[in-house]
């Protein structure tokens, strides 16, 4: 895992942008994971900026969101169809049509369930996955205790989840108790991943999932077992790492790399 530390919010939007941009440069027809809440917001504005300033080109890239709250409706306010259309779909050239997103409102959420994933594995799997994490570890809507080798199903929300997802409803009663979710299986074989976090309240989170022990009790620690993860944090997110010194070292030496071969 690549842990990238930057000093405040915008700076990661900016450094995940980049990540991201880049991936697409390489690969035009890239098949990106996409995930929604506070986090990516920023990240988002800045690969809009990208495609406006600098013609960064989504004409050919697919994408695939973790997750949609089982009940919403794709126009519901509260919804990620939603978020993921005023935050980043209507402002670049995707073709809408390459657009996945789980549906929420499904007469049988476990045959879309099967149909999501084939779709994913039609296109050759996912190349790039962004994540956010949450509170109680979670990543897509894997709460605690999901096995490291699901898949997309419905999954039901943890309490902590739920508190956390409150302020965006008027009533708790309305506040969804289900959602459909990518599988840490899923996650799992997106061939790259970039996990991004903010603020003093992921502080914790994420110095359990990069510095403590693999457990399906925080579902973001199964990360440590994928091959190419680049983490992107403020410096509230990674205030309590213990490691911070040698992984800043890591990033602002890896020129040495090269300099160490030629030898
Ligand atoms: C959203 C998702 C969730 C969020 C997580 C953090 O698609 O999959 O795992 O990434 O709940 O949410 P924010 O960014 O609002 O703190």
């Amino acid at each position: 895992m690549e842990i990238t530390i930057t000093s405040n919010y915008d700076e990661m939007s900016r450094v995940s942008a980049q990540i991201i941009a880049q991936e697409i440069q390489r690969k035009h027809d890239l098949v990106l994971g996409l995930a929604t809440g506070d986090t990516p917001i920023g990240t988002y504005k800045e690969l809009v900026k990208i495609h406006k300033e600098e013609g960064l080109d989504f004409s050919k890239v697919k994408s695939f969101n973790l997750d949609e709250y089982l009940g919403l409706a794709p126009l519901h306010k509260n919804s990620y169809n939603y978020f993921m259309w005023e935050n980043l779909v209507k402002h670049i050239n995707i073709n809408p049509e390459n657009v996945y997103i789980p549906q929420g409102k499904i007469k049988d959420p476990e045959q879309f369930c099967t149909w999501y994933e084939a779709q994913i594995k039609k296109v050759g799997g996912i190349d790039l996955q962004i994540l956010g994490i949450g509170a109680d570890g979670h990543i897509a809507f894997n709460e605690p205790g999901s096995s490291f080798a699901s898949r997309t199903r419905i999954k039901a929300l943890y309490k902590q989840t739920i508190e956390d997802n409150a302020r965006f409803f008027d009533k708790m009663e309305n506040v969804p108790r289900f959602a459909i979710t990518m599988g840490i299986g899923t996650i799992l074989e997106a061939k790259k991943i970039l996990l991004i976090a903010n603020g003093k309240k992921k502080a914790d989170v994420c110095a359990k999932f990069i510095e403590g022990p693999v457990t399906s009790q925080l579902t973001a620690t199964a990360l440590q077992l994928h091959s190419y993860v680049n983490i992107v944090l403020d410096k509230d997110a990674a205030s309590k790492l213990k490691r911070t010194e040698y992984y800043n070292w890591v990033r602002d030496n890896k020129h040495l790399i090269q300099k160490e071969v030629g030898r």
